[in-house]
């Protein structure tokens, strides 16, 4: 299936990054630039359509574009962020993402991050974060019902996303942090535990058969390949350092599935 990422260059003010279960360290801009340019070539040799927006100099989590938008073949839906410093990032997605579905939109009180949401098939897992209300659940619930897709929440305690504790790696598989999830929602899948030293290891990127998972868990890509799954490991540790993992610095969505203009942004 063909696939685009839209992904968007990293933000000078990226230091002033919203941070919430992390200590603040410095991070090395040109450095970070550089891996997310390395990402968005590993994306590209797996196969995915890399469609890349200009910067946002005023918001520095910018970036992260998994977060204010939920794609699926039927129609995107802007998002209401849970954090107040990132809120206007929807706007240049929105008129971007507009080229490929029609948009809906989730409205006060309801807020929501990308990252809290996964996706397997027509089953939708939602975070009930820090980030993600009730609301926020409720009205993608209504949202993605008329789409005959099943939204079910997840409660999350101890990191930022559902993301961050829950990835599908494929093979009706979750590699899964229980420490920061209501696992027990996630029966019918099998889950496998990243290892205790590698708490943040669980955001995984499953792309065309290859979880993608950052190169920091060794003991996490060990774990994977001896399970047998495809492993590619990428740097992105000045990412890291804003409380980021490997997949919410893309927004990918199948590129067939209704796009109204087949050009770059
Ligand atoms: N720095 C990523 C976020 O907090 O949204």
């Amino acid at each position: 299936m063909p696939l685009t990422a839209i992904v968007r260059e990293v933000s000078s003010s990226i230091n002033d990054c919203e941070l919430s279960f992390q200590a603040r360290q410095p991070i090395d801009v040109a450095k970070v630039i550089a891996q997310h340019k390395a990402y968005q070539d590993c994306l590209a040799d797996l196969g995915v359509r890399i469609v890349s927006l200009p910067a946002e100099p005023e918001l520095p989590d910018a970036v992260f574009v998994e977060d204010p938008a939920v794609v699926v073949n039927e129609v995107a839906i802007i998002s209401n962020l849970g954090a107040p410093s990132r809120r206007s990032e929807t706007r240049s997605l929105a008129n971007v993402l507009l080229r490929y579905r029609p948009l809906k939109f989730l409205t006060e009180p309801a807020t929501l991050d990308g990252g809290d949401v996964l996706r397997i098939d027509r089953s939708v897992f939602v975070g009930l974060s820090r980030r993600t209300n009730r609301d926020g659940i409720d009205q993608l619930g209504d949202l993605l019902g008329s789409s005959d897709y099943q939204v079910q929440s997840v409660e999350v305690k101890g990191c930022l996303h559902l993301k961050s504790a829950c990835s599908y790696i494929g093979h009706n598989t979750l590699l899964v942090n229980r420490s920061w999830i209501d696992a027990e929602r996630l029966r019918g899948f099998e889950l496998l535990d990243v290892p205790e030293e590698e708490s943040a290891a669980a955001n995984a990127l499953l792309l065309n058969d290859v979880v993608i998972i950052p190169a920091s868990f060794p003991k996490t890509c060990a774990l994977l390949e001896k399970r047998g799954f495809r492993v590619r490991t990428i740097d992105v540790s000045e990412l890291q350092k804003a409380e980021a993992g490997v997949t919410c610095t893309s927004l990918i969505f199948n590129d067939e599935a209704m796009a109204t203009s087949p050009g770059p942004a």
